[in-house]
């Protein structure tokens, strides 16, 4: 696991985004795995402005596929996250909306859906660079503490706190779904080469437990540390807790430029 202490969010998207954009040059039909949330907002913007300034750059192959989707909420409903990435990327990059994949919040068969969803994302043939977040409570997707570290997709239920946290997109509380379908960290740990980003000191102690304490089911982010290829991209505040901060920086500056994340 690398981890990255950045001033900002702002550089630590600067880094994501570079990664990703090498990605695109090499590997045109490349599959973005994508997150929705506050975190990753910054980068979306970069990777936009990155669009626009280099016409060599098409997003036209690229798949993008989301983490996680609200149950009950269908893909035009502005607050499903298929809709919202939409929004914030994908038609902005120029990816075909047929070419942007999620759980399907509203399938009739919602036992089988994650069966279905982990289908698609073996025929697209899997994810490259899969960006994360991470949860004030550890979770990872929609994994709240407590899920299987092999799990697949699947039908999940939000804790109170996770709920409290996005109530800020739907304007109470009361609106936010308590059901999800969410690819499984078993899922997650199938792609190539993950991405976690954090910003500011409400994600501290998650980011603690996540990279520096066991690795449990009770913090789902830790699984993170069973994955070959993981980049922790933190700002200042998210990483005010890590007890080896120093070591983190100290491998950073020493990193030979050309070798990337
Ligand atoms: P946030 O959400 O980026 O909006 O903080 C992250 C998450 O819940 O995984």
């Amino acid at each position: 696991m690398e981890v990255v202490i950045l001033p900002t969010s702002e550089d630590c998207a600067e880094i994501a985004a570079t990664a990703i954009e090498r990605l695109v040059h090499t590997k045109p039909s490349a599959v973005l795995g994508v997150a929705t949330g506050s975190t990753p907002i910054p980068l979306y913007r970069r990777l936009i402005r990155g669009r626009h300034s280099d016409a060599s750059l098409s997003y036209a192959n690229v798949h993008a596929v989301l983490l996680d989707e609200y149950v009950g909420l269908g893909r035009e409903h502005p607050q499903s996250y298929r809709a919202t990435i939409r929004q914030e990327l994908t038609d902005a990059l120029g990816i075909p909306d047929h070419q942007v994949h999620a759980p399907d919040g509203t399938a009739e068969d919602l036992q089988h859906e994650g069966q279905r969803y982990e289908a698609q994302l073996a025929a697209v043939g899997g994810v490259d660079i899969q960006i994360l977040g991470i949860g004030s409570d550890g979770h990872l997707a929609f994994n709240e503490p407590g899920s299987s570290l092999t799990s697949r997709t699947r039908l999940k239920t939000l804790t109170a706190r996770t709920r409290e946290d996005n109530a800020r997109f739907f304007g109470n509380v009361n609106d936010v779904p308590h059901h999800v379908l969410t690819q499984g960290l078993g899922t997650i740990l199938e792609a190539r080469h993950l991405i976690l980003l954090a910003s500011g000191t409400s994600k501290a102690q998650a980011v603690r437990d996540a990279v520096e304490g066991p690795l449990t089911a009770q913090c789902p982010a830790s699984v993170l540390q069973w994955h070959p290829h993981v980049t922790v991209l933190l700002d200042r505040d998210a990483a005010s807790l890590l007890s080896r901060a120093e070591y983190y920086r100290y491998t950073w500056a020493h990193k030979p430029a050309w070798q990337g994340i």
